[in-house]
């Protein structure tokens, strides 16, 4: 059974959905900047104007209640609030829509979970070296000191970062991500490292300054697949599993939950491989500062975005360069029995999902977990009537039922991912996660309601209800 107080969310990112890329004094992000370089996106699609919502926000809100969500989780664009990054010029005309959005949700009974950083870094920022550089964290800190002066009265659950793995290695190792670098082996470590930092101070400024008053909860966002051995009771496929955990949701949730510091087995293998390869450069893996405040404990509950899960053996380095595969050590591969559902990385197993909240329990010393992403794509075709998309999500949430039930896993909320259909990156908008239809070819980017949609609806609605009986 779900607690009473059970947030059911689905969620947004700002690029992702609102468009106004140039409106209203907002200033370029790296992902402007990404999307308007040739050959970087699909089709060199780009979100200058994606779902609108900057315009279309009240539609975006019907959405919202026709789903009868009890929570919403947006994000905040950091230009549009701050156009060069620092709070020495603030963007009223961005204040003000992000109050209407906050307060109409409010006035709607839905709480909001706000995001501070979902990808979007300031154009101007990267311009200084962005998260590369050690100074974007005090930097980070005064975004995020501001927005919880301006928002905070009214917003109680707060993300600083979102899935600083993905930041860190498609955008900085694979160049596949804003700001599309590639210096493998390195950068993305350090940007990892950095993003902690300022996660950690934004955490500190809020636990001092704002908590006594505002009473809310600030988190980071980890992205993580269930990862198993290959060969259940091969001991190479379980050391390959536990590294591969290290560096994905070790990396960033271990220095905040566990020991302040990365996992032993992240270091060991970066610092083993670099002496292989004659790297001399010193530790690839940055040290925490003593004199900076502690990682340790700066997360109020546990974000988890999860989507699917991978099988694992030992292998898929990259020879004899210097990179974050060939420190891993650790291919992942699919079960010939998941189905892929649309995008390819995204094999459905349900199951994997409870496996994953049982271990993040064991793990992590039982902290309160909201998932704060899941979700099902589509490519291709469309189909409104996306039956497979509401058996994911029916199988899915029966999985966190039994999560909570039978593993007493302390899981407080479910947002699935997305509300609308949205610029999917460097996918653009060829894959489709919304629980609404958007259509891109129509001028007003019309909603339409998926099966899917309504069956979420539903399930939400069954589930309020069996705890209003109680
Ligand atoms: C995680 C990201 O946070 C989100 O922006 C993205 O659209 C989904 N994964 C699906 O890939």
């Amino acid at each position: 059974m779900f607690p009473c107080d059970f947030a059911w969310g689905a969620g947004t990112a700002a690029y992702q959905i609102e468009g106004g890329w140039q409106a209203d004094g907002k200033g370029p992000s790296i992902w402007d900047t990404f999307c308007h370089e040739k050959g970087r996106v699909f089709k060199e699609q780009n979100g200058d104007v994606a779902c609108n919502s900057y315009e279309l926000w009240e539609k975006d809100l019907e959405c919202i209640q026709q789903l009868g969500l009890t929570h919403y989780r947006l994000s905040l664009s950091w230009a549009r609030l701050l156009p060069n990054g620092t709070t020495q010029h603030v963007n009223q005309k961005g204040v003000q829509y992000y109050n209407k959005v906050i307060d109409d949700l409010l006035a709607c009974n839905v709480s909001p979970m706000v995001t501070l950083y979902h990808f979007d870094l300031p154009q101007a920022l990267q311009d200084q070296g962005g998260w590369k550089s050690p100074g974007i964290a005090t930097v980070f800190d005064s975004y995020a000191k501001f927005c919880f002066q301006t928002f905070g009265d009214r917003v109680k659950l707060w993300i600083t970062i979102n899935e600083p793995y993905v930041c860190a290695k498609l955008g900085h190792e694979d160049g596949i991500h804003a700001p599309g670098l590639k210096e493998p082996g390195i950068a993305a470590y350090l940007v990892g490292h950095n993003m902690l930092r300022a996660h950690a101070m934004a955490w500190h400024s809020y636990n001092s300054f704002y908590r006594p008053k505002q009473r809310g909860a600030v988190s980071l966002a980890i992205n993580s697949d269930w990862l198993e051995p290959l060969r259940p009771g091969c001991n190479e496929d379980i050391a390959a599993t536990e590294r591969d955990l290290a560096f994905t949701l070790g990396w960033f949730a271990w220095p905040v939950f566990v020991t302040g510091d990365y996992p032993e087995i992240m270091r060991s293998a970066i610092d083993s491989q670099s002496k292989q390869l004659g790297y001399s450069g010193g530790s690839r893996l940055p040290r925490f500062s003593q004199d900076e405040p502690a990682i340790l404990g700066t997360a109020d509950f546990f974000a988890l975005n999860h989507y699917t899960s991978r099988k694992v053996k030992p292998g898929g380095g990259c020879g004899q360069m210097l990179c974050m595969k060939s420190d891993r050590d650790a291919e992942e591969v699919l079960d010939p029995s998941w189905s892929i559902c649309g995008v390819s990385w995204l094999a459905v197993v349900p199951h994997g999902l409870r496996k994953l909240l049982k271990y993040i329990k064991d793990t992590f010393n039982n902290p309160a977990v909201y998932i704060t992403e899941n979700g099902f794509s589509q490519v291709g075709p469309l189909q409104i009537e996306d039956v497979q998309r509401c058996e994911f999500y029916k199988d899915t949430i029966s999985e966190v039922a039994k999560a909570i039930e039978e593993d007493g896993v302390n899981v407080r909320g479910y947002f699935a991912w997305s509300l609308l259909d949205n610029f999917e990156w460097a996918d653009g908008f060829s894959v489709r996660f919304g629980l609404f239809h958007v259509d891109f070819s129509d001028p007003k980017l019309s909603r339409t309601k998926y099966w899917s949609g309504q069956e979420y609806a539903k399930i939400i609605m069954k589930y309020k209800r069996a705890t209003d009986v109680q």
